[in-house]
Parts: C-alpha cells; sequence; structure tokens
C-alpha cells in the first residue's frame, strides 16, 4: 500500500498560499504526514546574457533572498502554529524543475498546490508552474483550485463549457 508521510507543498505567498496550505495541512493530518513548505526564487541567471552588471544581479538576487526568508518566517507564523511538522525550504532555480527536483531529494510522496498563484484567474485552467509541474511530475499531483475549493471572494469565472 502506498503510504504518504511527506507532502510538498509549494507556496509562492500570494493570496492564495493561505488556502492551498489549509488544505495541505488537512490531508497531512489526517495521513499523520510531515510538510516541506516550498518557495522557489526565479533564477536569474537568464539575464546574464543581457548587458546587466553580474554584481547588481547577485545582489538583487541576495536581496530577493533575504525578502523571502522573511516572507516564510511570516507564512509560517500565520499558517503554520498549528502544525509544526512542518520543514520550511527557499531554492532557487526554475521554478518548474527545481519543484519536482525537490520533491525527489525530500523523498516526498505527494504534492499539494494550488491551480493558480499570485497571477490569479488569468489562466483559466492552470497557471504555469501548475501545469509544468502536474505534466512533468513523476510524484502525484494534487490540485487545489482557491477560487472554487476555497474561500477567496473573487468573482468566480464561469464554468467551462462541456466538450460535446
Ligand atoms: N515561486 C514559486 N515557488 C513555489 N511554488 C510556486 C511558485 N510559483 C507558483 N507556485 C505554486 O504553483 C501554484 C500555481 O501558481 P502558478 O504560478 O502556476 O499560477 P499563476 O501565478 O496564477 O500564473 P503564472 O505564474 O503562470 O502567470 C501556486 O498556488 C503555488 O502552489
Ligand atoms: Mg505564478
Amino acid at each position: 500500500m502506498v503510504e504518504i508521510k511527506k507532502i510538498l507543498l509549494p507556496v509562492d505567498f500570494s493570496d492564495v498560499a493561505p488556502v492551498v496550505a489549509k488544505w495541505a495541512k488537512d490531508f497531512a493530518k489526517q495521513l499523520k504526514a510531515k510538510i516541506i513548505l516550498a518557495y522557489i526564487l526565479e533564477d536569474l541567471t537568464a539575464y546574464e546574457g543581457i548587458y546587466v552588471d553580474i554584481k547588481t544581479l547577485t545582489e538583487l538576487e541576495n536581496t530577493l533572498y533575504e525578502g523571502a526568508k522573511k516572507s516564510m518566517e511570516d507564512f509560517l507564523k500565520e499558517n503554520f502554529s498549528d502544525f509544526p511538522e512542518v520543514e520550511p525550504v527557499i531554492e532557487k532555480g526554475d521554478v518548474v524543475e527545481t519543484l519536482i527536483n525537490l520533491a525527489k531529494e525530500k523523498g516526498a510522496d505527494l504534492i499539494i498546490m494550488g491551480t493558480h498563484g499570485r497571477k490569479g484567474l488569468d489562466k483559466i485552467l492552470f497557471g504555469s508552474v501548475a501545469e509544468g509541474v502536474v505534466k512533468n511530475s513523476p510524484i502525484p499531483v494534487i490540485t487545489i483550485n482557491p477560487y472554487r475549493a476555497g474561500l477567496l471572494t473573487v468573482e468566480e469565472p464561469a464554468l467551462e463549457p462541456e466538450i460535446a
């Protein structure tokens, strides 16, 4: 029987993150699983080819990393004071690839993430990170639509028309 003992919960610290975190905690409590809470900082190496001082990029990366650490601390305080079995992780890199590698390295049995993130409903079906992880992950993924499964008070989009 498959045992779910470690759940990877990727968050982008947007408004949808607490909703997805609540679902992940409920799953984890019932399964007696641990949560790995992950935030990935976008890779800035892509900008090394254009005329930007490497020092400036490194400084920006460091500033972003410090900001991410602070956001992670706040997120833990606000959302995980009732669930201590959580390991926060911040990594840099391509978001989809890094999340999948992290899930494998940490031995996650399940990934729980939002269908959408910061951008929100502009992308009707899936945000790009959600789509990339669902398409490429060897580990099962549960996606939570925070606008339908959560308490977010934004106008819901019309239901997708059925394909005949
Ligand atoms: N930088 C990140 N680090 C960790 N998890 C992330 C990150 N970005 C997104 N996610 C995860 O992916 C989910 C979906 O977000 P995604 O970025 O795919 O949608 P979006 O922001 O609405 O659209 P897009 O980014 O494609 O414009 C989020 O709820 C979160 O679980
Ligand atoms: Mg996004």
